[in-house]
């Protein structure tokens, strides 16, 4: 969800500030603002709609030079997204300006406590009580820094708040509970942030603020303490990425550039993992080989594309290891009364290792007595510090709202992890773990042939854009891509789309087949036991009017007769399919919404990090 940025320095602040917005705007862009500091005073510029009308509003009414500012990308809860609810809110003395992430829980309660004592409140939104309380609150506390721990002492929700003060230049104060901040050390300049992403092109050194944490900046000192003033150890760490990591590097658009990087990215997960001789190593696991010989269960929880992820790799987690999977949508999971103790584990998956759902379902898993895995992209996001042990996707920064190299590596992750349980636990059944390790190993090369697709996927594409919806059937770890083929479909394309395990059509969604509907099938390996299933699943949607698009690997005759078109899939076991099939159905949605003249990256009402519940 929104995007932060602080700055202290000797650059022009307004000028670093929007330079970092304009890398998070992944996070939310339905409105964005500054504020600055100068000459005693603050000064804000806010717009609706994406950072170029926050630009070109700069340029028509340009800010006094300043070494000190806040920036903020937004992604509404409180309030429509317009001009008035932009962030920075200031105080209605117009000495505090403050930008915020979350949700104020207790809003409504310190609203009706404001204007009961004759406050006026300009917009809808929970972020500008905040501004009025930090201003009532600075006579008694006599800096802001003291102001803002004795606000965020009154706060219930997630928020991360950062305000400056009109006197006091070369200072921001910044608070987190549950929602990201990142410092960045420069050098005379200090960084504040959402994400690294946002300061990375100035420094790569980094700290992590834990929970129910105030940082002061300046341009030479951070000083971080807890809500009560009391000093607090930080971690600091280098990021292991540049700035170029994170632009478009040539492509039209991110989501194209991280489908291609897809091949890398699988390599990447998988470097240093596998020994010679197959043995799976992992390193920070930190979950002993007699903790791991006692589980009797995992379950896997996590959101949207991470969630689809969870649901392919059960199959390789039961059939591999013998040890019950379950997969569950974090939002749901804690409020069903999971069963849970000691001997489960239990692994959330997350791209952003921020999302606010999943971080919720550890935490409850947590204190019911189980251990949890962190699969995450993100180092030193909250998901992963939270959890007991973490493997990272190595994918690199994944800024498309549209996720799609997380996704693969979040396969290879768990499979990685889904053979070592085996071979802890001596179980290796079905194929032996150096048997999967070496075809693993060739699954990157894999994905770069079936990129080789690309142009006739983005013909089809071509062809379906006024089709009023589109289907996708799959079965096995075929069902699970059927889903993210849709999913990515209705982000993107805005299109009704729906996946379904093949088998089931006959129980009810056949009905919705009529001439035309294209329908996506997923078709496993020639030998595998359901293949002459699906083949028999394709003819039965042709004969009621689809137009098939038949997903199937090079050699297979057998569906030609019954497909429409026909997109090859290079020749890999079943359970790694997916790691290759997924691939034109990511190009199939980008595509259509190029097509249909949508912002393919930043798709509408979606944020990439969504760290509200
Ligand atoms: C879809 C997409 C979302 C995320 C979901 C979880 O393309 O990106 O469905 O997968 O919001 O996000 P993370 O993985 O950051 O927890």
């Amino acid at each position: 969800m929104c995007g932060i940025v602080g700055y202290v320095g000797k650059q022009q602040a307004s000028t670093v500030v929007v330079d970092g917005l304009r890398r998070l705007e992944y996070r939310g862009y339905d409105s964005a603002g500054v504020a600055i500091v100068a000459n005693g005073a603050i000064e804000t510029r806010k717009k609706a709609g994406k950072l170029t009308n926050l630009e070109a509003e700069i340029i028509q009414t340009p800010l006094t030079p300043s070494h000190t500012a806040i920036g903020h990308t937004r992604w509404a809860t409180h309030g429509a997204p317009n001009d008035v609810n932009a962030h920075p809110h200031v105080s209605e003395d117009g000495t505090i300006a403050v930008i915020h992430n979350g949700i104020i829980e207790n809003f409504a309660y310190l609203r009706d406590e404001l204007l009961a004592s004759g406050v006026t409140l300009r917009s809808e939104t929970d972020t500008e009580i905040v501004a009025h309380l930090l201003a009532a609150q600075m006579p008694a506390s006599g800096n802001l820094a003291d102001a803002l721990r004795a606000v965020c002492q009154r706060l219930t929700g997630a928020f991360t708040l950062v305000a400056v003060q009109a006197d006091t230049p070369d200072l921001v104060v910044a608070a987190r509970r549950n929602s990201p901040l990142v410092v960045g050390r420069g050098n005379g300049e200090n960084f504040l942030a959402s994400d690294v992403a946002a300061f990375i092109a100035h420094t790569r050194q980094a700290i992590e603020l834990g929970q129910d944490q105030i940082v002061e900046i300046t341009p030479t000192s951070i000083v971080v303490t807890d809500f009560f003033g009391q000093p607090v150890d930080v971690t600091e760490y280098e990021v292991t990425w540049d700035a170029s990591a994170a632009e478009k590097n040539g492509y039209d658009l991110f989501m194209l550039k991280e489908i291609a990087e897809q091949p890398k990215a699988v390599a990447d997960t998988l470097i240093g993992r596998i020994d010679t001789d197959g043995k799976v190593k992992l390193d920070g696991l930190n979950l002993s080989d007699e903790y791991l010989q006692g589980i009797d269960k995992i379950i896997i929880t996590a959101c949207g594309t991470a969630y689809n992820s969870g649901l392919i790799a059960k199959y390789a987690i039961e059939h591999w290891t013998r040890v019950p999977c379950e997969v569950e949508l974090a939002s749901e999971f804690r409020y069903r009364d999971p069963i849970l103790d000691a001997s489960t584990l239990v692994i959330a998956i997350s791209q952003s290792g921020e999302t606010m759902d999943t971080l919720m379902a550890m935490r409850y898993a947590r204190e019911q007595g189980a251990k949890v895995l962190a699969i995450c992209n993100s180092n030193g996001s909250t998901i992963p510090r939270e959890s007991d042990s973490v493997i990272y996707t190595i994918a690199g920064p994944e800024v498309a709202v549209a996720s799609t190299k997380a996704f693969l590596t979040q396969i290879v992750a768990c499979y990685l992890f889904a053979m070592y349980l085996a071979q802890v636990r001596g179980t290796a059944y079905g194929q032996p773990n150096e048997q999967i390790a070496l075809e693993l190993g060739r699954m990157s090369a894999k994905v770069d042939l079936v990129l080789d697709t690309s142009e006739g996927v983005r013909a089809i594409a071509k062809e379906f854009v006024n089709s009023p919806s589109v289907l996708f059937i799959g079965r096995s770890v075929g069902f699970p891509v059927a889903l993210e083929g849709a999913l990515k479909l209705k982000e993107l394309a805005y299109m009704h789309a729906e996946g379904f395990a093949a088998g089931e059509l006959k129980h009810g969604p056949i009905a919705l087949l009529e001439d035309g509907v294209p329908v996506f099938v997923i078709v496993p390996p020639l030998g595998d036991e359901l293949h002459d299933k699906i083949v028999s699943n394709i003819q039965e949607v042709r004969a009621r009017g689809a137009r098939t698009i038949v997903l199937a690997e090079e050699g297979d005759e057998s569906i030609n007769e019954f497909a429409h078109h026909i997109i090859r899939l290079p020749k890999c076991p079943a359970l790694l399919q997916p790691l290759v099939s997924v691939v034109p159905l990511q190009v199939f949605a980008c595509e259509m919404a190029t097509v249909k003249g949508f912002d393919v990256d930043q798709p509408r009402n979606l944020a990439k990090s969504v760290t509200v519940e």
